[in-house]
């Protein structure tokens, strides 16, 4: 697998970094995954303008954090061959004497691979979910490689046979440990707001368009818990999930158990549209 690592290219297993860099010692980095269809970014645009929010956010401004991504994603796309896979940038704020306050000179370490296939692989249509306290500070807009606690709630929700955690802060479940949430009552979708709670999500900005086109009404607003386990249906988004069903919540089905008909009707769009963006028609 090719790399790129800080202006170079070379086999991953080429690839070094310092055991000082501020990512790995203080996990002081950000990331993007794009999926990739037909060898096209998935909403690439979007994908970098979220990269350039999360590192505003963290304070990596200046010229030596302005990285010309379009180059290296087309390098990296032209390495899928079926041209179906995902994108994989990492920005950290370099390598220095380990010390919290930001380094005054050092570059940033500047990371990014593509992982061939299906970038939907293995997800699944219908998934098992848990509800847990939602553990994460406070900026959950800002796509951090600090992921500790998203990788406890992952693998609670593995250790008690699900597969996503449902994250509940003042009886609100605003997303999921690794996706956006959505309940669906009465005809009608429910869904978070994009504020500091949740990462705004290119997948679930989609869901919003297709769902206008569908002529789905939408509500901007956390579900409670109580909502949110009285749904008639319930599911999530992510770029790696696209849109799954959840049937089971904490082991008591949602709904009629099975995946319902909003999901269906947006799921079968989802495809249609992805479909299209292969073909170029869309983006
Ligand atoms: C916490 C969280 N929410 C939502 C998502 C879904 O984001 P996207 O649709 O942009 O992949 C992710 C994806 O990694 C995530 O980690």
């Amino acid at each position: 697998m090719l790399v790129y690592l800080n202006g170079d290219w070379m086999p991953a297993e080429s690839a070094r970094v310092s055991a000082f860099d501020r990512g790995f010692i203080f996990g002081d980095g950000v990331y993007e995954v794009i999926p990739v269809y037909g060898h096209r970014p998935f909403r690439e645009a979007a994908h970098l303008a979220r990269l350039a929010d999360s590192m505003a956010a963290v304070g990596m401004v200046g010229q030596q954090f302005a990285i010309r991504w379009p180059a290296i994603l087309a390098r990296l796309t032209d390495t899928l061959r079926s041209g179906d896979g995902s994108l994989y940038l990492q920005v950290t704020r370099g390598s220095a004497p380990r010390q919290h306050a930001f380094p005054a000179n050092a570059p940033p370490t500047v990371f990014a691979y593509a992982r061939p296939g299906d970038p939907t692989a293995g997800a699944g249509f219908e998934v098992a979910a848990i509800l847990c306290d939602d553990i994460r500070w406070g900026r959950c807009d800002i796509k951090t490689t600090s992921l500790i606690a998203n990788v406890l709630l992952v693998q609670e929700a593995l250790s008690r046979g699900a597969d996503e955690a449902l994250l509940v802060r003042d009886d609100r479940v605003n997303e999921g440990a690794v996706s956006n949430v959505f309940a669906v009552s009465a005809g009608r979708l429910l869904t978070a707001p994009r504020d500091r709670l949740i990462l705004g999500c290119i997948t679930r900005d989609v869901v919003l368009e297709l769902a206008a086109e569908l002529g789905i009404a939408v509500e901007e607003r956390a579900p409670s818990r109580a909502e949110l386990v009285g749904a008639d249906e319930v599911f999530i988004t992510s770029s790696g999930r696209e849109v799954a069903a959840v049937t089971r919540i904490d082991g008591a089905p949602v709904g009629s158990g099975v995946p319902g008909s909003v999901f269906c009707r947006l799921h079968t769009a989802f495809q249609i549209f992805k479909e299209e963006v292969r073909m170029g028609k869309r983006v």
